[in-house]
Parts: C-alpha cells; structure tokens; sequence
C-alpha cells in the first residue's frame, strides 16, 4: 500500500545495543542506574528480565526509563533458565557475563536465535578458563558452568563483531591479568565507551580493547540515543519518495553505524545532519532527509562493517536506484536473526526486482518496484524494509510473519503512518 511522501519530524525508539549494554553494567555495578530512552523492545526486555531473574531489582517508573539497583560484579543468584527470546547481543553478552558467575546457568532463546552461531563466544570465553555447553553446531541453548577462574587473553577476532568483543570484555571484568581484544575492523564500541561511563579502567582505540580484572563498576545516568539502524528505515524511505522532505531528531551517530549515510549519499541522496550534539558521550544529530533520484554503486567492502544492520533497507534503496548496486564482502548478513541475503534477495525478486545472489553478497538491478507477496522470516529488519519497499512499489505489498518487529522497534507502524506511509497492520500490529 504505497503512502505519499513523507513529511514530518519524528525520534524514533532507543537504540538496542545501549539499551542491552545499560540494563547489563547497571546490574553488575554499585548503586542505582538511571536508563533514559530505554528502547521498550522484546530484545532489550528479555535482557532486563533475565537480571531481574538473577535478582536484580529493575524499576520503569514511566515508559522507556529504567531505574536498575545494582548488585555490584558478584551479586547476582541463580534464577533459572534465561530466555534471550530473539535477541543474539543478549545471548553473547549474557555468555560473557555468566562465564565469571559462581553458579550454571543457561541461555534459551527463539526458533531463529537457536539456529544461530554461538561457537564464536564459546571459543575465546573456553580460552579464558569457562566451560559453556551448546548444542551440536555450537548452536543454543547454551549451558554456563559457574566457578570457573577466568584469565585474560589476547584474543584476535576472525570476523569483525561488536556482539563477541563485548562478551569477551565482559568476562575480562572477572578474569585475573589483562584482557586484550584485537578486532579486523573497527565495531560499535559502545561496551568500552560505557565500561569507562562507569569508571572501569579501560584502554580503547578503533580496533583494540583492553582491560584488566578487579574493579568495581560505579552506578552512573544513562541517555539512550534514539537507534541509527531504526532511524534507517525511514531515512530509505525519505529518500526514495518523490516530495518527502523528514526530520529525525536526536539519532545516534556512532561513526561505526553510519555506514548506511556514506553509501546512500554515494547513490546521490539528499541527507543533512544538523544540530550536532552529544547525548551521555554519543554523537547525535538531527538528520533532514530529502527525496532525491539515487544510482546504483559498488559499495566497498570496507564500508560493510559500519552498516551491517543496515544491508535489508539498503537492498530497497537499490531496488528502487537507478542501474546496478553491488554488494560483496558481506557473509555476515546470512547468520543475523535471518539469513537477509537470502531473505532480502527472494523477497525482492517477488516484487519483480533482478537480484543475482553471491555467498557474501548480491547484485541487484534498481529501476521499478512491483507489488507481490513477500516473508520477512519472522526478521525485524527485512519487514520494515519491505514496508518500506512498499511506498514506491506499483501495486499492493503484503508483509508476513512480521511480529518481531517489536523487537527492535516498537510502534514502527503507527510512527511509519504518522510521518506519511502507506502502511497497515493485518496481523497483531507491532
Ligand atoms: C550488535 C552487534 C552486531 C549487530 C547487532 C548488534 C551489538 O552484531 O549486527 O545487531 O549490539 O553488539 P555482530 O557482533 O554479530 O556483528
């Protein structure tokens, strides 16, 4: 159901990773955590009530804020199996954490999370000293054996990933001597940023952390920025558009995110930051986001990092380009909670889109979008990015199996209507 343009002023929710990585350091730290624009997603509850399981006092005294009363590195207890539901950060963070804990525990979560590969944290925490079960494959659930001595390492990641840095880190916090992570490109650091936020001392530069066991974590404030990758969706839309001129406030603007505005500003959109400021030490800006004809590019390899969440709404802004986009280097996009190049690459094609698959990545031929039937395998991204698809398509698009986008981004259709899409829920709305 193709919309008009889009003209309004909109924040969209919290971003996901802080908001995991808030709820985290405020239980495992000393005092009481105030959490400002903590996003109300399935992901970033799941990772609230698994502390709540462990005992860990979590207030909402109004929506999206979040009072945590911390029980400090060693005050957590047993509570039961944790249901990570479909969220792979609290899944690999958690592991991090519950490697340094005194009891077992384990990790659960939903029929995508299950089929997702955890031997990348299992095997440098192992390294460390912990002892974690899995299912064959190194796929959840996984079990957590407490009392464990932790040591630090020096650990090199083979594929760039914020989620595996950060549980390493995290169980650096427990281990004796120095834990040093090297990373071969730069991911969001949002772990260290927020470890130093609460007066843990540590060593970052883009591509390398280190750390030492044996501190305490200090309760601090923390401002949530309002999410790059759910601000992508609407940034896409404005884009290709005809008439829309939007403005997203308050964004968050991590340089390890913002990939997405490099490659569409390649393609030849019209997106202007304004206002730059800092929220609790992230950059943000308000970004005005103009309609604008886009041509297909060969987007870099390096630049694949900086947008991995963002591929799915990057096929759409290609579709709907003029001439060729072509995406290489990008493997990582067929373990996230779909396979999304192959989920985007069939969805596009139901739409009448020419799209070549590769193992790392996809040629698609932009020009015209028809109306068609397409599944977002139960993937957040890949159903707002067929939303979005949707508003320049020629005819009706249907959507299915888009419950979890409540993962990410609650609220997505009525802010998605509001600002000018032509967007309906069928099934329960998200
Ligand atoms: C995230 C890291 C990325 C990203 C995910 C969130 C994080 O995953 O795709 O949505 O919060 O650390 P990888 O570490 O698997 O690249």
């Amino acid at each position: 159901m193709a919309g008009g343009p889009l003209r309004a002023e909109v924040c969209v929710p919290g971003d996901k990773s802080v908001s995991h990585r808030a709820v985290m350091l405020g239980a495992l730290a000393e005092g009481t955590t105030r959490i400002h624009g903590f996003l109300e997603g399935e992901d970033t509850r799941a990772t609230a009530r698994a502390f709540q399981q462990m005992g860990v006092r979590i207030e909402a005294p109004a929506a999206s804020e979040r009072v945590v009363h911390g029980v400090g590195l060693h005050g957590l207890h047993p509570g039961g199996p944790i249901d990570c539901g479909n969220a792979g950060t609290g899944m690999r963070l958690l592991a991090g954490v519950l490697a340094g804990q005194a009891f077992d525990s384990s990790l659960t979560g939903d029929a995508s999370l299950s089929a997702r590969p955890m031997a990348r944290v299992i095997e440098p925490l192992q390294r460390m000293g912990a002892r974690i079960d899995a299912r064959e494959g190194g796929r959840p659930p996984l079990r957590v054996h407490g009392g464990q001595p932790l040591r630090g390492i020096e650990y090199a990641l083979p594929v760039a990933s914020a989620q595996v840095k950060s549980a390493v880190l995290l169980a650096g916090l427990y281990a004796s001597g120095t834990t040093r992570v090297r990373e071969p490109h730069p991911t969001r650091d949002y772990t260290e940023r927020m470890l130093a936020a609460f007066g843990w001392p540590i060593d970052f530069s883009p591509g390398c952390a280190t750390l030492a066991g044996g501190h305490v974590l200090h309760a601090t404030e923390v401002h949530v920025p309002a999410d790059f990758s759910s601000a992508a969706f609407f940034i896409v839309a404005a884009s290709i558009v005809p008439g829309s001129e939007l403005r997203l406030r308050a964004v968050g603007m991590n340089p390890r995110r913002t990939g997405l505005l490099r490659a569409l500003r390649a393609m030849g959109a019209d997106i202007v930051e304004d206002n730059p400021r800092s929220t609790g030490g992230e950059p943000v800006v308000d970004l005005v986001v103009r309609h604008a004809p886009l041509a297909g590019i060969e987007v870099p390899e390096a630049w694949v990092p900086d947008m991995i969440d963002e591929f799915p709404a990057l096929f759409v802004a290609a579709a709907a380009a003029r001439g060729r986009t072509v995406v290489r280097g990008a493997a990582e996009l067929r373990v996230k909670e779909s396979d999304r190049i192959a989920a985007m690459s069939r969805g596009l094609r139901a739409l009448g889109v020419r799209v070549d698959e590769a193992p790392d990545g996809a040629v698609i031929e932009g020009g015209s979008i028809r109306g068609g039937v397409v599944d977002s395998r139960g993937d957040h991204r890949i159903a707002m990015s067929f939303a979005v698809a949707a508003q320049v398509a020629s005819e009706q698009v249907v959507v299915g199996d888009v419950e979890n986008v409540a993962t990410s981004f609650p609220g997505f259709v009525a802010l998605a209507t509001g600002a000018g899409m032509g967007l309906r829920a069928v099934s329960p709305p998200a």
